[in-house]
């Protein structure tokens, strides 16, 4: 859209909704052309939220083809992979098929994603009338619930009310800081030194996809690329069981973002859970309490932040990320305590840019204008924290967060991030959840009735 006279609010509204026509396969929206060609779960979720505003069948549609991919143990993989001998590849570096669990008749990877999907039935759900809402919960209700109880019996071995995250990509962001800087702490495979020593890492590049479409600076390193690469070898030669998994001292996560995800899930499967007039298990209620009382747990006194935890060693990773203000989005947090990541978040040292909310404070040595997860703005992540300043009251912030999104999204069109200074695009093009929740924000601008 640029170089051309800026499009009106409706054009805008408009633009989003062809590129979510564009990215349409069969009963799911892909991410990007080219670049993200299979279904994965958080982007169905937000894409969800966004269809909802237009058009409720295809936003259900979303969600029930996330199921196709359920594992038998309630695990909602984070991607399923489209079928076809291009995408064979793909389905082989997995092999989810190693796991008794996994579905017999598609591929999926082996592990899961922020649990965003209580929300995304909810937004769906307020769209209709109490009848509806019944039914489409009760639809819902056994798959939610069963990943719910999933997320507790495997991912929190130590009964902490934490989820831990066994691969950086189970977090959604990617290479955040926190996740690289416990990446190199790990011993590097032999294999992966050699590379690295004998310099011959552009090889790498022939093999992947997404340095075909995205300039290579705004993407993740060759090495943390084949670093990401060895950890998914390692748990596929684990079959995918946790426990195999876990034994051997597996880098593993405490993930903020991730938590306080499921905080705010937790708060929803209740509600749904009464609309439909079921009583949630006993156990699983008890864990949500836990998991409210131990995201405290995470708070930095000197700091004045939350951080990520590792699991073995139990100790904060205290560098700065967007994660820090997503218990904003939890809403668990006391008044006092979100007013201190107000702070932050408009402190111009940390997160108050032209164009927030960057990924990466820019005060930080982490801080790229461009780089993956580590210094652009994404409207997912600006979508949550302005959600959650509504629900704290903020709501200037929380305006102002959205007018920005709209801004860049105007100026440049749906892409993957934005230049947290210049709102410059960057990543790829058409980007669907960048599309569907600026659909959402344009709705509810509209509307008035900020939730
Ligand atoms: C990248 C993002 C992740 C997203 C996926 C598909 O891996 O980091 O959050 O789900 O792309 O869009």
């Amino acid at each position: 859209m640029s170089g051309m006279p800026e499009p009106s609010i409706d054009e805008v509204f408009e633009g989003c909704k062809q590129v979510l026509e564009k990215n349409k396969k069969d009963s799911f929206t892909i991410p990007a052309e080219g670049l993200y060609p299979h279904q994965w779960l958080w982007d169905s979720c937000f894409i969800a939220i966004g269809l909802a505003e237009y058009d409720l069948p295809r936003a259900k549609k979303e969600l029930q083809s996330l199921l196709r991919g359920q594992w038998s143990n309630g695990m909602l993989p984070h991607m399923i992979f489209a079928k076809g001998d291009s995408h064979k590849r793909d389905r082989d570096i997995w092999q989810s098929w190693r796991s008794p669990y996994a579905p017999d008749k598609l591929s999926t990877s082996g592990f899961t994603q922020p649990p965003m999907l209580a929300e995304a039935i909810v937004r769906i759900g307020e769209k209709m009338k109490i009848r509806d809402r019944r039914s489409w919960y009760q639809d819902m209700y056994p798959a939610l619930l069963a990943y719910h109880q999933w997320l507790y019996s495997e991912r929190d071995p130590h009964k902490e009310g934490l989820i831990l995250l066994i691969h950086p990509w189970e977090s959604g962001l990617d290479n955040s800081p926190p996740w690289i800087d416990q990446l190199h702490l790990q011993e590097k495979p032999w294999w992966v030194k050699l590379v690295e020593k004998t310099n011959i890492d552009k090889v790498v590049m022939f093999f992947r996809r997404d340095t075909l479409h995205v300039p290579p600076g705004q993407r993740i390193s060759n090495i943390d690329a084949l670093l990401y690469f060895h950890i998914i070898q390692r748990l596929k030669r684990k079959n995918w069981d946790i426990d195999k998994i876990l034994s051997r001292s597996h880098f593993s996560f405490q993930d903020l973002t991730f938590n306080c995800i499921l905080v705010r899930a937790n708060q929803h499967m209740i509600d749904i859970a009464k609309t439909i007039g079921h009583e949630l298990p006993e156990d699983l209620k008890e864990n949500f309490k836990k998991t409210e009382d131990s995201l405290e747990t995470l708070w930095d006194g000197f700091y004045k932040q939350y951080y990520s935890r590792a699991f073995i060693t139990h100790k904060l990773v205290k560098e700065g990320s967007i994660a820090s203000l997503m218990p904003l989005y939890a809403g668990s947090i006391s008044k006092e305590r979100a007013l201190e990541l107000v702070k932050t978040l408009k402190s111009s040292k940390q997160f108050g840019t032209e164009y927030p909310v960057p990924s990466v404070p820019v005060s930080s040595s982490w801080y790229k204008e461009f780089g993956y997860w580590q210094g652009p703005t994404w409207i997912n992540t600006n979508w949550l924290i302005a959600d959650g300043l509504d629900r704290y009251g903020f709501k200037e912030e929380a305006d102002n967060i959205r007018s920005k999104s709209i801004k860049a999204v105007t100026k440049h069109g749906p892409y993957e991030y934005f230049s947290a200074k210049s709102g410059e695009p960057a990543g790829a093009k058409n980007f669907s959840w960048s599309a569907a929740l600026i659909i959402n924000m344009i709705a509810n601008q509209k509307s008035g009735s900020k939730k």
